[in-house]
């Protein structure tokens, strides 16, 4: 199959946008139809050196996510997480929609989930390490959570001045 399809660099919808709020739509029929939305959505986590992308943050409240793997990347539609380990662990976190902010967050270290691939298999999936928070970060999105819904009410106070500036 060829693509004839430009790649493009979608806008990032930022903080406070009510769109990152927002719970988003199970894809009703993943597959190859939506090849070149997982391209775009790849070419622009990659243009702005992410790790990971919603769909709600290029304004598609969608059950879609692209995540950075290692040495390719892979788009997946209706991901879910069946279970997460006991074990957790703490990393530092940023998120295209809020630039500038990077928090400390504490995750599963290890997940599994199922999706659905572009080429319209359903696949488990477990995740470990990096893979695992990202994973993590963009289901989160896909609730309508970000990363500063993760973090104590204190530290949220202490970081309003800086989300007042993403808000001007
Ligand atoms: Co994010």
């Amino acid at each position: 199959m060829q693509y004839t399809t430009p790649l493009r660099t979608l806008t990032i919808v930022k903080y406070p946008d009510p769109l990152l709020k927002k719970k988003s739509q199970p894809v009703e029929k993943p597959g190859p139809a939506l090849h070149a939305l997982i391209r775009h959505m790849t070419s622009t986590m990659d243009a702005n050196d992410g790790v990971g992308l919603a769909a709600p943050q290029i304004g598609l409240s969608q059950c879609i996510i692209v995540v950075k793997d290692v040495d390719k990347n892979h788009g997946f539609f209706n991901p879910q997480i069946l279970k997460e380990s006991r074990d957790t662990n703490i990393d530092e976190e940023g998120c295209l929609s809020l630039p500038g902010i990077f928090l400390k967050i504490k995750r599963a270290s290890e997940v599994m989930l199922v999706a659905q691939t572009p080429n319209g298999k359903t696949m488990k999936i477990v995740a470990k390490g990096l893979g695992a928070r990202i994973f993590q970060h963009e289901i989160d999105h896909l609730r309508g959570k970000l990363i500063i819904d993760r973090v104590s009410p204190w530290k949220r106070l202490k970081l309003r001045k800086k989300l007042k500036e993403l808000n001007p």
